[in-house]
This record gives structure tokens, C-alpha cells and sequence, in this order.
């Protein structure tokens, strides 16, 4: 078996490239990286593409930049753990203003990558779970960044939330690691305690530490608030009125937390973080809508599901529904996206609903208005 995209360990150095054979040391690697899922590469879909909306440098930027945060933090928490009369321990790492700018020119990168593209869309990629909180913060971050551009906000703007969903999580680290290692569901008192607590730690770490300024502060602090007033920590109302909007009621949940509400739910979705099942990209986007609008403000719901790719290049689907009847329940692999229909991909199909065929056929399913894909785990 082959593989069909380039493997990267959790500080995205490159394990296996595609096409590379799968032996059973690489497989040991894989599992010791806590992958999820792997794409493998068929006979039929060797000229399949997959492709990342960001480069694996500037993950590798985001991933360093924060790594240098948490461990700034720890060094941190260590002098004050000491007291002020103690002897400290003396701090070889960078200093904070060091850390402030990785932060700021990684946030700065992640958005000029995203602007340089036509019209980006959003998969979050299949990266080792051992670096859990910095793929999600990551994959927020690009995921907000892409709502908040079709709201058209100013570079600043975006600068700013993208930085606000990037560290929006960073209290977990100060809390408790555990808030991270643990599932959700299998949380005890203490951790769901803990939990709660965490937009705070978030801003308050972040108001001591690093460039804020209100909006920033705002967008961490309320990321778990939901527009009816049962979200934490301070049960605030949404005003369910466009991010950009002059009318928003003083007092309602900042526009940019409302953002990172969304791109983080689904983040979580699909890294099975909610249930323990990972969904698929369109079950999570169903999730969305049936948040919304309680949960979710939704113009910011709309413009997500203009720009969450359902069938990312590589995803296994089914022919639910076609104008031409013969290819209903034939199986295949995306092998391109359609901008302008996100539903309707390109797919090589490979298997009729019996057998193998024997000539992989590519269809494009734009032009079959009619067609309805199904997202499938797997083959079997
Ligand atoms: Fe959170």
C-alpha cells in the first residue's frame, strides 16, 4: 500500500512523502505520531493531488511560536511559583517581547499564505493528534481568518482575530495540561471545573503578557458564549446581526468571538473532540446549522459553510444521486474541488456498486445539479 500525502511527525517534519510504501516501520511511526487517519494512494487515483491550504512552514512557524509561548509561560509560572524572595531560576529563553513578535509575524504569515490563494477554502487536514492543541489552535485560526475575510475586514482586523483565535485556547496550558490530553467526556469535577474557568486564564495570561488591545481580549474571553445566553463564562446575549453591522448593541458578544465560536465547534467536530466519533465534514456542517441561531450567529454560520470544503480532494464518497442513473452508488475519490459548489466536487470513481472498474472514470459533478454525494469512511 502506498501513501497518498506527505506524513509529518508533530513538529511537521516530513516521515513518509507520497508514494511512499507503507512497511510495517512506517506504520509504527505513523501510530507513534497518533494519526487519526491516513490517505492511501489507489491504483486510479495516482495523479489525485491533495492539497493544504497552508504550507507545512508556516505550520511549522505557527507551531514554533507557540511552542515558545507555552514554554515563556512556564518559566513564568515557575519565578512566581518561587515568590518574590526566592532565588529565581534564571531565564535563558527568549524574552517576552521575542515571544510577542513570533507570534505576531506567524500570525501575519498565516494570513498573506491565505490572501495569496483565489478563493481559499477551509479543510483542516490530517495532522498528528500528539500536538493536539496546536493543530486546533491553528486550524481556528485559518478557519477565522477565511469567515472573517468574506466579511471583508481590514488587514488589521484580521491580524487581530487571527491572533485571538490562535491563542484562544492558551489558558488550558496554565490550568491544567490535562484539559488537553483528556477527552472532554471522560473530564472529572475538578477538570470540568477547571474547564470553565479557562476564557479567563486565556485573557488574563494574554492582557499580562502579550500586544493586546480590547478586541483581542474580547474575542478569547467569549468564545464560548452562544448568541441565547447559555454559553460561559458570563451568559451573554448575541445580537444575530451581521459582524459588521453599526447596529450591534453595545454589550453583545464581540464579532470576533462570534467567529471563533463557529470555526472552533467545527474544529472539534471533526477532531472528535464534541462526541468521541470524529464527524465527517458535512456532519459537522448539519451540526452548525442546527446551532444556529441559538447557538450560532447566523450570518457568520452562512459565510462558514460558503468556505468549509464538505469533499475535500482525497475524501471517499458514494453517488447518492445523479442525473445519469447509471453511476447511482458508484464509489470513488474527490479528485477536485469546484470553487463556485463545494457539494459538487470532481470525483475518479473506481468502483461500480459491485466491482472494481476497469477504467477509472472521472466525472464532474458541477454540471449535474441534481447529483447528492455521500461522504464514506471507508470502502468496506
Ligand atoms: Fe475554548
Amino acid at each position: 500500500m502506498l501513501v497518498g500525502r506527505p506524513i509529518y511527525d508533530a513538529h511537521f517534519r516530513l516521515l513518509l512523502n507520497t508514494g511512499a510504501a507503507l512497511s510495517p516501520e512506517a506504520i509504527r511511526r505513523i501510530r507513534k505520531e497518533e494519526y487519526p487517519a491516513i490517505i492511501i494512494q489507489e491504483p486510479g487515483t495516482e495523479k489525485i493531488a491533495t492539497q493544504d491550504l497552508i504550507g507545512v512552514k508556516i505550520r511549522q512557524e505557527i507551531e514554533g511560536a507557540l511552542e515558545e509561548f507555552s514554554a515563556w509561560q512556564k518559566r513564568d509560572f515557575d519565578k512566581q511559583q518561587t515568590g518574590p524572595g526566592a532565588r529565581r531560576p534564571r531565564d535563558t529563553g527568549p524574552g517576552v517581547a521575542d515571544v510577542q513578535n513570533q507570534i505576531d509575524e506567524a500570525v501575519k504569515a498565516l494570513l498573506t499564505e491565505l490572501m495569496y490563494q483565489r478563493k481559499p477554502v477551509y479543510y483542516p487536514g490530517v495532522y498528528p493528534n500528539r500536538n493536539r492543541l496546536i493543530n486546533h489552535s491553528t486550524n481556528v485560526a485559518i478557519l477565522s481568518l477565511l469567515i472573517g475575510w468574506r466579511f471583508r475586514l481590514g488587514k488589521q482586523e484580521l491580524l487581530w482575530l487571527g491572533k485571538a483565535a490562535l491563542l484562544h485556547d492558551v489558558g488550558k496550558w496554565r490550568l491544567a495540561p490535562e484539559l488537553i490530553s483528556t477527552h472532554p467526556e471522560d473530564y472529572s469535577d475538578e477538570l470540568k471545573i477547571a474547564y470553565s474557568l479557562h476564557p479567563q486564564m486565556s485573557t488574563a495570561l494574554l492582557d499580562q503578557d502579550i500586544n493586546m488591545n480590547a478586541h483581542i481580549s474580547m474575542g478569547v474571553l467569549q468564545h464560548h458564549e452562544n448568541q441565547d445566553g447559555s454559553g460561559f463564562p458570563e451568559k451573554m446575549q448575541g445580537s444575530n446581526l451581521p459582524p459588521t453591522s453599526k447596529l450591534r448593541p453595545r454589550g453583545s458578544i464581540h464579532r470576533f468571538a462570534e467567529i471563533i465560536a463557529v470555526a472552533n465547534f467545527f474544529d472539534n467536530l471533526v477532531s472528535g473532540r464534541v462526541a468521541k466519533m470524529q464527524l465527517t465534514p458535512p456532519e459537522a456542517v448539519k451540526r452548525i446549522v442546527e446551532a444556529t441561531p441559538s447557538r450560532f450567529n447566523e450570518h457568520i454560520s452562512n459565510e462558514a459553510l460558503e468556505v468549509i470544503n464538505v469533499f475535500p480532494v482525497g475524501s471517499l464518497v458514494r453517488v447518492g444521486e445523479s442525473s445519469h442513473r447509471g453511476i447511482v452508488g458508484y464509489r470513488g475519490v474527490v479528485a477536485g474541488t469546484n470553487l463556485e459548489d463545494l457539494h459538487r466536487p470532481k470525483v475518479t470513481l473506481l468502483y461500480s456498486q459491485r466491482q472494481r472498474l476497469e477504467q477509472p472514470l472521472t466525472v464532474d459533478f458541477s454540471t449535474d445539479p441534481r447529483s447528492r454525494l455521500e461522504y464514506m469512511n471507508t470502502f468496506d
